[in-house]
């Protein structure tokens, strides 16, 4: 069995220079990795030889510049191809990330639905696997049905494969939960959505920072996620999908960059991934995304996770210490992503109360208004993980609710 000491945090955390710097005169404690990772040197150091050293435009120039960049840029999307188990790079649309992954499939995969046809999610999803679909339900008369949630928190599969039938032509689910920080059984939907003839379309924003994603074991259709979450640079992320759709789906934004051929009356697209990637795209950036996957798969994923088990269950313990703090969501298999309400303490008091003291944490509805509704809070504060995070956090953590109670004068 792994443990804590498969992972050398101390030498971790020396690889992201902000970890060393303080906030309001207190060492930085960052619980916030699930809204963004920090970022290790091996990054930093990637992007800017690549800006001091090799930028140029990509695809276009005859120049050593540009062939340089061009390798950079493509052979970034390799190693985000192998990080994922796509089977070839062409599969690998580069993206500004999940959000922009998911709303290139509602917009060009989008386009063949009409009245009659539905699409179906789940009331967890981030709004990012949301808005997209309402906005094509407008345009295209479909309509959205939504799986809801086990009394202990978990995706009711069962209401889930209820709403899945014959005018399904999409489902939609996050791999991992960004509030309820479960993961969701993506093979088992995939397969009920193909039983049905619908594809499926996963939101892997939060499971692919942790690694041990296969797009291919899994059997999805399309796979979206963002690099910033994954110790890479903002602006930047992917959407996989299987090649016979992209091939047949029209493009998404038009421009340089993802044409073949360009006459006055009409034009004609570029293959697959160029068609997707109007513009001039974000070399830097992919540069960086690749440097983040070198560097995760350096310090080793199967270890990654076992320390952001580690940590979860440590800060469950802990947490479940406090009296009147209430976990949100399962208390059990849980990921590095902890949702909770304390006491009668808004979550947004919380947060900056807990910032005085150097630990960010994140409050509020997490992009998640429908699961909030649904779940009855209107906010609350999470605390998520990656594998820079020690124990010793968690403790200043506890300390610092308890501290927070101490000012609001304790709990009826
Ligand atoms: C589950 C999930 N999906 C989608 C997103 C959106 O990611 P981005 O803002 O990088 O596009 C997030 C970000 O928090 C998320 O947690």
């Amino acid at each position: 069995m792994k443990t804590l000491a498969a992972l050398d945090v101390a030498k971790i955390r020396a690889d992201f220079p902000i970890l060393g710097r303080e906030v309001h005169g207190r060492p930085l404690v960052y619980l916030d990795s699930a809204a963004s990772s920090q970022k290790p040197r091996a990054v930093i150091d990637a992007m800017s030889d690549y800006l001091s050293l090799h930028h140029a435009n990509v695809h276009r120039g005859a120049h050593e510049l540009s062939v340089e960049a061009t390798n950079a840029y493509e052979g970034a999307r390799a190693k985000v191809a192998g990080f994922i188990g796509a089977a070839s790079p062409d599969e690998v649309v580069f993206t500004r990330g999940t959000t922009e992954s998911i709303n290139l499939v509602a917009y060009a995969w989008g386009q063949s639905l009409e009245p009659g046809d539905e699409i179906v999610l789940t009331v967890m999803e981030h709004h990012s696997n949301l808005v997209p679909w309402q906005l094509l339900a407008e345009r295209s008369g479909a309509t959205i049905r939504y799986a809801e949630l086990t009394p202990e928190g978990r995706l009711d599969l069962d209401h889930l494969a209820s709403l899945i039938g014959r005018a399904t032509k999409l489902v939609g689910v996050t791999h991992v939960s960004n509030t309820l920080g479960m993961m969701n059984p993506v093979r088992e939907i995939s397969a009920l959505a193909h039983e049905a003839g619908a594809l499926c379309l996963v939101d892997g924003a939060q499971a692919v920072p942790h690694g041990g994603v296969d797009v291919q074991a899994i059997g999805c259709d399309f796979y979206a996620f963002s690099a910033h979450k994954m110790c890479g640079p903002t602006g930047i992320g992917a959407l996989w999908g299987r090649p016979e759709l992209l091939a047949a789906m029209p493009p998404f934004q038009g421009g340089g960059e993802m044409i073949s051929e360009v006459r006055l009356e009409s034009s004609t697209w570029a293959p697959v991934p160029g068609k997707f990637e109007a513009g001039t795209p974000a070399i830097a950036e992919a540069v960086g995304f690749g440097a983040a996957v070198d560097y995760l798969e350096s310090v080793g994923l199967e270890a990654i996770r076992a320390h952001e088990e580690e940590i979860a269950r440590y800060a469950l313990d802990r947490l479940g210490e406090l009296e009147h703090l209430r976990i949100v969501g399962p208390t059990e298999n849980r990921l590095g992503v902890i949702s909770f309400l304390y006491g009668d303490i808004h979550a947004h008091d919380l947060a900056t109360i807990l910032d005085r003291r150097g630990v960010a944490i994140r409050a509020g509805h997490h992009c998640n208004q429908p699961l909030m509704d649904y779940l009855g809070v209107d906010a609350t504060a999470r605390a998520s993980f990656y594998l820079y995070t020690t124990r010793a956090e968690i403790d200043t953590l506890v300390e610092a609710l308890l501290a927070a109670r101490d000012l609001f004068g304790g709990f009826a």
